[in-house]
């Protein structure tokens, strides 16, 4: 019985490598999907995939190299330090297909987060994300924004440049007089009196123009 079981299993094993190993050298049945148009042209099957071993980070870093990091954009300045290539990126997901996924636990944690993320409370929570904020989503369960009626806009957010410019005030609420009659005091911390909640662009003086 033990014996032949174990020519059982050696059966299986030979026709699972000789299986690989044809598909191997059939390209055609073996391509799992279309490559990066930028890898079609610059390289071939056997680049990246060695007999045997298949691919390996060392396969990319024939031709990417990050050492030079004051050339690189600052989205991609980590990888001075990243060796691993294919925990976050792959292949053959088509033409245009997105070959890099960002896996956080990674990195090195000396990085911080607004090095590569735009911090949209303009700095006002601190350069802390991690304080409200995980790794998968932006979004905090549970997180009700503050009604209209709270007025204290300000606390949590900050004017655009845009508002600090001389005459900005002014510019418009002459252009909206009846929305603010007589009012000469409107303060730009009062983002309320000119915006909703839900879209900065959505202002609410009525616009003049076609009413
Ligand atoms: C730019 C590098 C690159 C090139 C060129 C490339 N591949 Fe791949 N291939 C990969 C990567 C990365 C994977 C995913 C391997 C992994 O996750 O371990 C993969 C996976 C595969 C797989 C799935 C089995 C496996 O090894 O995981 C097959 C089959 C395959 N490639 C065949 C081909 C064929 C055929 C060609 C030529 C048309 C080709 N590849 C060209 C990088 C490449
Ligand atoms: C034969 C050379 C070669 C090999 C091997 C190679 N690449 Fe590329 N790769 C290129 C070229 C050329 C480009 C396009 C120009 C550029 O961005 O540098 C590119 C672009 C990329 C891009 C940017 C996406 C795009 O299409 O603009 C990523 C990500 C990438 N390669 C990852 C990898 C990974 C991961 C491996 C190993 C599995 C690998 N490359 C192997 C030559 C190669
Ligand atoms: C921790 C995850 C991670 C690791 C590890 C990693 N990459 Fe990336 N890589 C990314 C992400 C995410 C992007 C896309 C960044 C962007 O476009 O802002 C990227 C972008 C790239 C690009 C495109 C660069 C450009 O100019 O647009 C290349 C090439 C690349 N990686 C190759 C590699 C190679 C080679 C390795 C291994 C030495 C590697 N990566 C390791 C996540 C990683
Ligand atoms: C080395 C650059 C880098 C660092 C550092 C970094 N991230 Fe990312 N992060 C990325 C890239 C690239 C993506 C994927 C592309 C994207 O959605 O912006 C991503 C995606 C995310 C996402 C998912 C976004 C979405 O909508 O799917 C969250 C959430 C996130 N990061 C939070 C963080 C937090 C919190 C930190 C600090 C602990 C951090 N990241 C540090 C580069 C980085
Ligand atoms: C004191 C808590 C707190 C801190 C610290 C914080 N955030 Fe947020 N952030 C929030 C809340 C609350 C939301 C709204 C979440 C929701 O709608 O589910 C948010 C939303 C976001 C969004 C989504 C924005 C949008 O318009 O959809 C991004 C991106 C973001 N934060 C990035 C960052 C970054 C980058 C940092 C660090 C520099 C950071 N946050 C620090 C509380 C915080
Ligand atoms: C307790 C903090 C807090 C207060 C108070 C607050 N907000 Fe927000 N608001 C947030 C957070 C967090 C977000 C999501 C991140 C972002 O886009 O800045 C947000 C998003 C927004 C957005 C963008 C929505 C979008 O997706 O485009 C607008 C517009 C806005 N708030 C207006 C206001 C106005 C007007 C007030 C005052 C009536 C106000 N907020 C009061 C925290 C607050
Ligand atoms: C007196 C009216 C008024 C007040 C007060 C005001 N805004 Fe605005 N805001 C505007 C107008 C008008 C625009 C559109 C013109 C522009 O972008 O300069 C605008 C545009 C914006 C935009 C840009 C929208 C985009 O997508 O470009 C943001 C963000 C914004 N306001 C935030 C705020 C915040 C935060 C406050 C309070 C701290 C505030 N505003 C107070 C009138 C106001």
């Amino acid at each position: 019985m033990a014996l032949i079981k174990k020519i059982l299993s050696w059966l299986v094993l030979l026709i699972a490598v000789g299986g690989a190993t044809a598909l191997f050298y059939s390209e055609e049945a073996a391509k799992p999907g279309h490559l990066r148009e930028t890898h079609e042209q610059s390289a071939t099957c056997k680049t990246c995939h060695q007999p045997w071993k298949g691919v390996s980070d060392s396969a990319c870093r024939q031709c990417h190299f990050f050492d030079n990091v004051s050339q690189l954009r600052p989205g991609i300045r980590f990888h001075e330090a990243e060796h691993l290539c294919l925990e976050c990126h792959t292949e053959h997901r088509g033409r245009k297909g997105q070959i890099s996924d960002m896996d956080h636990t990674l990195l090195n944690p000396d990085l911080i987060c607004s090095q590569c993320h735009f911090d949209p409370h303009s700095g006002l929570f601190g350069p802390d994300c991690r304080e409200c904020h995980g790794i998968t989503t932006w979004n905090i369960e549970g997180f009700q924004h503050p009604s209209k009626e709270r007025r204290q806009c300000q606390r949590c957010h900050k004017a655009p440049q845009s508002h600090q410019a001389a005459g900005f005030k002014k510019r418009i609420m002459q252009m909206h007089e009846k929305v603010f009659p007589g009012e000469d005091a409107i303060i730009i911390k009062d983002c309320w009196r000119c915006h909703i909640t839900h879209d900065w662009r959505h202002l609410l003086m009525v616009h003049e123009a076609g009413t």
